[in-house]
């Protein structure tokens, strides 16, 4: 617990600390309780100096909720941009202060006591607005952060692909790793061309009960400071009608192949005092998906697996992240057996890991993936949740293997 507040309230001035307070307090207790227990006879909401009272108040005091709530996270993971609509924010409080005490106290009285209150709100605002390099904070390149050398499971297609390009343009090396070696070598090429970089091909089944560790043996002789456990596939249709090879296959390679690679290249890192290890999950596996039990199972393990790593391994200078992107545009669906249908791209998808690396242990790609996975499937019963998901996933899911 202590270790938690800790990791909270580090890397922040002690000022945005004592507001990050504040604003938790406001969003978690003070709103709640302010909207739902007061009584309506009793309450009362000041915006832009203007007192509301009673159902006005109880109505103005939602966007008031929002916006400690929006705050707290603009804080929390400190996002660009709480500098302008934090500074807004306060500038508002200000102005607030100035007319209310004019309207309450009328004339020159007013006016004093008015600019005099409103004065640490401006300079609050200005304070804030002047705070950009705490929220925009240029990103160390990942070859400075962690080492010479990563290595990218998945990486023929894809997000696995895309994941060798972001780390390649940040100067590592790169260790490729799939079944399709042809595909690895162009990709290899490309990536040396475009930013004179080493790499390395690994052409290995990870299906195979040893093919991580045939993986961790071709590159002992390196020091890989970023792992990237991407490779997976999705395997759609009724549990009953799958094959049951291609499922056991389906665990060794989203469950047990990163299991097996973390642990053989994790104490390398851990005697260099730093490294990275990034699992790509799913939102599906945040909550059970019918006619995909296995897949989304699958990837609750990395969820799970990777969230429980980065507790174990905070403070060694390891940091572990868990991609969670919704639909994206790749062979995946293709693989899977699915019906296509839109998804996000997967440099985007790739985009959001390496900004959030370091910073959290799990980020979900996308605003709509990022409500279904924190608000809907949190908030309805599981039950509820799984048959809205297996509608979904109907729809995805051709006639003969639903
Ligand atoms: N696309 C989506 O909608 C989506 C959404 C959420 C999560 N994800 C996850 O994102 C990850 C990457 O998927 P993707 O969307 O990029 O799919 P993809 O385009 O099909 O790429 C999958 C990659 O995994 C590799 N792979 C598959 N089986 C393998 C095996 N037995 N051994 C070694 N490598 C293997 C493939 O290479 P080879 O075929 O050459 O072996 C390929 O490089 C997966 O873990 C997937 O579950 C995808």
């Amino acid at each position: 617990m202590s270790d938690w507040l800790r990791h909270i309230f580090e890397g922040r001035p002690w000022w945005m600390n004592v507001l990050l307070a504040f604003c938790a307090y406001m969003a978690f207790f003070y709103m709640p309780w302010d909207l739902f227990w007061k009584p309506v006879a009793e309450d009362k909401e000041v915006w832009f100096g203007i007192l509301f009272s009673g159902w006005g108040a109880k109505l103005v005091a939602i966007p008031h909720w929002f916006v400690y709530g929006a705050a707290t996270y603009g804080f929390r993971r400190m996002r660009p941009w709480m500098c302008t609509w934090g500074a807004a924010y306060i500038a508002q409080i200000s102005f607030g202060m100035l007319v209310w005490n004019i309207n309450q106290l009328g004339g020159l009285t007013g006016v004093v006591v008015g600019v005099v209150t409103a004065a640490p709100f401006a300079g609050l605002a200005f304070v804030f607005w002047n705070a950009q390099e705490h929220f925009c904070a240029d990103r160390v390149p990942l070859l400075e952060r962690y080492g010479e050398w990563g290595l990218v499971t998945g990486a023929s297609a894809g997000i696995g692909a895309e994941f060798a390009r972001a780390l390649a343009r940040d100067g590592m090396s790169l260790v490729l790793v799939a079944r399709r070696e042809e595909r690895l070598r162009e990709l290899a090429d490309q990536i040396e061309k475009e930013h004179s970089v080493a790499t390395r091909v690994v052409a290995v089944d990870l299906a195979e009960a040893d093919g991580a560790d045939r993986v961790a043996e071709a590159v002992a002789d390196l020091e890989i400071s970023v792992l990237v456990n991407n490779a997976g596939f999705g395997y759609a249709g009724r549990f009953d009608k799958l094959e049951l090879d291609r499922l056991r296959a389906q665990v060794q390679l989203n469950c047990l192949a990163p299991t097996v690679l973390t642990h053989r290249l994790l104490p390398g890192m851990r005697e260099r005092g730093r490294g990275a290890v990034i699992f790509t999950g799913s939102v599906a596996g945040r909550q059970p998906l019918p006619l995909h039990g296995v897949y989304s199972a699958s990837k609750a393990f990395a969820l799970f697996l990777g969230e429980a790593l980065w507790v174990e391994l905070r403070g060694e200078g390891i940091d572990v992240l868990v991609l969670e992107p919704g639909s994206t545009e790749t062979e995946f669906q293709a693989v899977a057996g699915e019906i296509t249908h839109p998804g996000e791209s997967a440099a985007d998808v790739v985009d959001v890991a390496i900004d959030t690396l370091g910073h959290q242990p799990s980020v979900v790609s996308g605003w709509w993936n990022w409500l279904r996975a924190n608000l809907v499937t949190r908030l309805l019963p599981r039950d509820l949740v799984a048959s809205v998901a297996k509608d979904v996933i109907e729809r995805q899911t051709p006639d003969a293997m639903r």
